[in-house]
Formats: structure tokens, C-alpha cells, sequence
């Protein structure tokens, strides 16, 4: 399997415990007892039978995600009325036919079966499909009640170890839906890539905005005048009302997605236990278990990422071929609350202190024991929030850096480089969003010693989020110029395309020059190369 999943729940439960029963093996156990015949017809009053649909009951798409050499999952999630409570769906499962094939007309099925959609996961599906063979182009399709979703594109991983010449994978995350068009997904999708890593703020749980309440253009308005979200309904519906995108539906059905989570998916830099609203802990957790549940309903993640109640466990490993180890981390479970009251500080002593983390102990365990063992050519820490110093002042007197950010929690980032350097880990790439804005830099253990970089950090703009912006200002050029690790800075909207082979990591900065309309014009910002054995950016 390409999905090295760690072998333990860190926090309060085991990863063993996860073992969920199917209805297959249900129904296989019933079998094999007198139950059998109770057992079925239990099922069958449950199951809604012949549906019929008021509406296309595949509204929200279909998507792919986390790839292995021998598979992938599949997803899509019943839901012919997606902005009504419920979705329009009757509270009883249902049962979804899947199909893959290797060919985009469907004409060679290779894979098929049937899934049930629960009304307790808001009737989403996900079909772990195995049996496949590495490496290579697939189709899937869903179908019930006489409907058929679209034909989506996904594609299985090479076998670790095995050698890939060059591999293409796509950089996103960050769409608040008022902010603007998420018509760098409609560009996504025509890349055709092996993947895309999502690094979060897939969705933005804050109350409606009206054009005229902010400087920022209101793009476009959500509908029914929703507040702030805490439900898993209110969850369920923001997700459903960003799924309608059909930009977003275009780049989901063209590659398979790898996701994490960063903090809108629940509330604004949230750390841990602790909200950034005024909230006891386990009121908190409430709210986050109901997030964790519509996030997974969501997402096309394997079943070991199921929530329990509000832990879960997203951090997971792909080995791609000889050329890739992707080390998706989760930064916002088990990371220390923003020192000095989070914002931008200039001398914060708490965020110096050696306790502080942004992984947890049992994840550095994890991702280091990772270094250790690395194979592959490149290795790289798909993430959120900024790892690179960021003197974020133009004054050079004056030092001000985001607690949010590594930055809050300088001792973490020294093990990290500590960890690096001990296991000889050699071309370290870190991938990185939060902060919708471009930029690129080398990650140095000074960072004002260019001798000292361990390796090389992408931080890639948002889909939408932070509306049109602009290339750059005086200002920025100011803040670029005090930090001489960072290479570019830029804040417009799009995404990152990378393309990876045993020589060298280009990365192409993908920008539009608006989303405030659906027309923007695309196009390369500017490219960086990274040649292996080396942790500089050069220009492509
Ligand atoms: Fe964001």
C-alpha cells in the first residue's frame, strides 16, 4: 500500500479500532449463522428500494483521493435537493452501484460493486477500490435509481520503490466562496494530473457576507442568509453550496485528491482544544466533532480517517514510485495554542519556548522515523501553515513574525531541522497554504546563512480566497528584501503545478489576473527549479 498509515492514534483511541464491518461482511457473518434470514429482511425494510429521485441525485459531483499502486477511493455523496436539510434524501440508506474502468467511455469495467450510502453519513459514499494494477489512467462511475453521475478520472500510484520519470502533481486550497470564481479548479482540471495535494480551507464557516459590508468585493452571496456554522447540518450545507462549483466539480472528476485540513473546516485558528472564540474546551470539541464528520462526508479519505467524535487521524504517508515519499501533516490537532495571543508579535518570548510544537509528539515520532527510512529521490511535507522565518516588518529595526505560523513555535522547527540533518535526509521540499499569497524560499537553519538551508519551501496562494489582488507593492518588496531566504512573493489567485523527476523539482506559478469575474486569464507568474542535492531555487 502507498498510504503508510501511522500505527497509532496519538490522542485518545487506537487506529485498530477503526475496523469498520461493511455490509458485504455483515451479510457474509449472517450467512454463516442462523441469523441469515432476520438479518436480510432487517436490511431490506431498512433500505430504500427503487428510489426515485424528485432531482439529479448526483449534484455534488463525484471525486477520487488518496491513491495507492493497487487503488484509490471513490466518492460521491447522494444528494438531489443538496441545499435542503437532508440533501432531499429520506432518512434510510441506500444502495449505489460503482464502476471502474480503463477506458473514459466506461467500456472496460474492471472493478464494480455496490455500496451502501448511510443517512447517519449524510449518504455519502466512499469505495475503497483495490485490485488494480499501478501506475496507470482509470474511469469510475456511480449509478442508482436509473441515474448516472459523470465519469470521473482517477489514477493509481506507482509501486514504491519502482522507477518514475517524472511526475505532475497540482498544489490548491484556500476558496472562500464570497471571495470570488473558482475558475483556477476549471485549470486544474485541464492539467490532467497524477494528483492534487489540497492543503485546506476547503470550506470558510463564517456567517453570510452582503456586498457593501467589507472593502473587499462580496463576489458572490451565499444563499438562505446562513450564520457563522457549529451543526454537522449547518456544516453539511456549506460544504454542499461549495461542492455546486462546477469548477470544482471539473478538477475533482479529472485526478484524484490528497487532502488535509486547516482551520476554517472547523473555526478560525483553532489550536487543538482550544478555539479561537471564547469557548469552554468541550463545548469546543462539540463543535469540532460535528466539522470532523461533515469534512469526512466530504472528502474522498479512506475509512481509517472516520472521525470519532472529534478526534481523527489525517496524518498519512504516499510513497510514489523511487522519486516521492508525501508526508501529508495535520498542524492544527496537536499543535500548541498561539503564543502571546496569536496575530503578528515582535519579541515573543513564549514562542521560543523548547515544549512548543506544531505536530505533537507521537506525529514527530512519526514523520521522523519517516526521514529515517527515506527511499525515494525527493521527500516532501505537504502542510499548512508557513514553515519559513517571515520578518513580516519593512523596517529592518523592527522583527515581527506570525504566532499562527512556525514561526509560534520556533523549538518545533529546530527539531524538525534537527531531525533532517541526523537522518541525512537529502532534498526536502515543504508545501505549504494558509496564508493566500505566493511565495518561495530556502529553508535555512540561519536564515540569514545560505549555507545553512536544509531544504526548500512552496507556499502556494489560495483558489479564491483574498478576492483579486495584486502582483505585488512597495511594501512587500520591502518585506521580501529583510528576510534574504525568501526568492518571491506574489498575491494573486490560482494554484502551483509541479513537475518532479530524479534531476530536478520545477515549480510553475500558476495566477489569474481576477477572480471576481468568471473570465479570468491565466497565466506562469514565475518558475522555480530545485536540482536534486541542492536546496536553492533557481529560475526556471
Ligand atoms: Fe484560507
Amino acid at each position: 500500500m502507498g498510504a503508510d498509515m501511522p500505527r497509532r492514534f496519538p490522542a485518545r483511541f487506537n487506529v485498530d479500532d477503526f475496523a469498520t464491518i461493511d455490509r458485504r461482511h455483515l451479510l457474509r457473518g449472517l450467512a454463516a449463522s442462523s441469523l441469515v434470514t432476520a438479518g436480510a429482511s432487517l436490511f431490506a425494510r431498512a433500505a430504500w428500494a427503487n428510489p426515485v429521485f424528485s432531482a439529479y441525485p448526483f449534484s455534488l459531483g463525484v471525486a477520487s483521493g488518496d491513491p495507492a499502486p493497487d487503488g484509490f477511493v471513490i466518492w460521491t455523496k447522494i444528494a438531489p435537493k443538496p441545499l435542503e436539510r437532508g440533501g432531499g434524501m429520506p432518512n434510510r440508506p441506500v444502495e449505489v452501484e460503482w464502476a471502474v474502468a480503463t477506458d473514459p467511455r466506461m467500456r472496460t469495467v474492471v472493478q464494480k460493486g455496490t455500496a451502501t450510502a448511510f443517512a447517519e453519513l449524510g449518504h455519502a459514499v466512499h469505495v475503497e477500490v483495490g485490485g488494480l494494477e499501478p501506475g496507470r489512467d482509470y474511469y469510475y462511475r456511480f449509478t442508482v435509481g436509473g441515474e448516472g453521475s459523470r465519469i470521473g478520472r482517477a489514477k493509481t500510484l506507482p509501486r514504491p520503490g519502482a522507477p518514475l520519470a517524472e511526475l505532475r502533481f497540482g498544489l490548491a486550497g484556500c476558496q472562500r466562496f464570497e471571495d470570488g470564481y473558482f475558475t483556477a479548479y476549471r485549470h486544474i482540471a485541464a492539467e490532467n494530473f497524477d494528483f492534487v495535494f489540497h492543503y485546506g480551507d476547503y470550506i470558510y464557516e463564517y456567517r453570510v457576507l452582503r456586498p457593501g459590508e467589507r472593502p473587499l468585493p462580496v463576489v458572490r452571496t451565499m444563499p438562505d442568509e446562513p450564520d457563522e456554522i457549529f451543526t454537522l447540518d449547518e456544516y453539511r450545507h456549506r460544504y454542499a453550496l461549495y461542492k455546486l462549483d462546477p469548477d470544482l466539480q471539473a478538477a475533482h472528476a479529472s485526478a484524484p485528491f490528497i487532502v488535509s485540513y486547516d482551520d476554517h473546516e472547523v473555526s478560525n485558528n483553532w489550536a487543538g482544544d482550544v478555539p479561537d472564540q471564547v469557548v469552554p474546551p468541550e463545548v469546543f470539541l462539540l463543535r469540532r466533532a460535528a466539522a470532523f464528520q461533515a469534512w469526512y462526508e466530504h472528502m474522498p479519505v479512506r475509512r481509517a480517517l472516520m472521525p470519532r467524535g472529534p478526534d481523527i487521524l489525517a496524518y498519512r504517508r504516499f510513497l510514489v514510485g523511487d522519486l516521492l515519499t508525501l508526508n501529508v501533516l495535520d498542524t492544527r490537532l496537536y499543535r500548541s495554542d498561539q503564543p502571546c495571543g496569536d496575530g503578528l508579535r515582535a519579541d515573543c518570548k513564549e514562542a521560543l519556548a523548547p515544549e512548543r510544537t506544531m505536530l505533537g509528539d507521537a506525529q514527530e515520532r512519526w514523520l521522523y522515523e519517516g526521514f529515517k527510512r527515506a527511499e525515494t529521490r525527493w521527500h516532501a511535507l505537504g502542510q499548512q501553515v508557513m514553515m519559513m522565518h517571515t520578518d513580516r516588518d519593512p523596517d529592518p529595526d523592527v522583527f515581527l513574525t506570525h504566532m499562527d505560523k512556525w514561526d509560534g513555535a520556533v523549538a518545533a522547527r529546530d527539531r524538525l531541522f534537527d531531525a533532517v540533518e541526523q537522518s541525512k535526509l537529502r532534498n526536502l521540499v515543504v508545501l505549504t497554504g494558509d496564508i493566500h499569497n505566493n511565495w518561495a524560499g530556502e529553508l535555512r537553519r540561519k536564515f540569514d546563512d545560505a549555507r545553512s538551508a536544509v531544504g526548500v519551501e512552496f507556499v502556494g496562494t489560495s483558489i479564491s480566497s483574498g478576492g483579486d489582488g495584486f502582483d505585488t507593492n512597495e511594501r512587500m518588496n520591502a518585506v521580501v528584501a529583510q528576510n534574504p531566504h525568501l526568492k518571491f512573493f506574489n498575491n494573486q489567485r490560482g494554484y502551483v503545478r509541479f513537475v518532479v523527476t530524479p534531476g530536478h523539482w520545477r515549480a510553475d506559478y500558476r495566477v489569474l489576473d481576477k477572480v471576481s469575474t468568471r473570465d479570468g486569464a491565466l497565466s506562469t507568474r514565475r518558475s522555480f527549479v530545485v536540482e536534486s542535492g541542492k536546496s536553492t531555487l533557481s529560475e526556471g
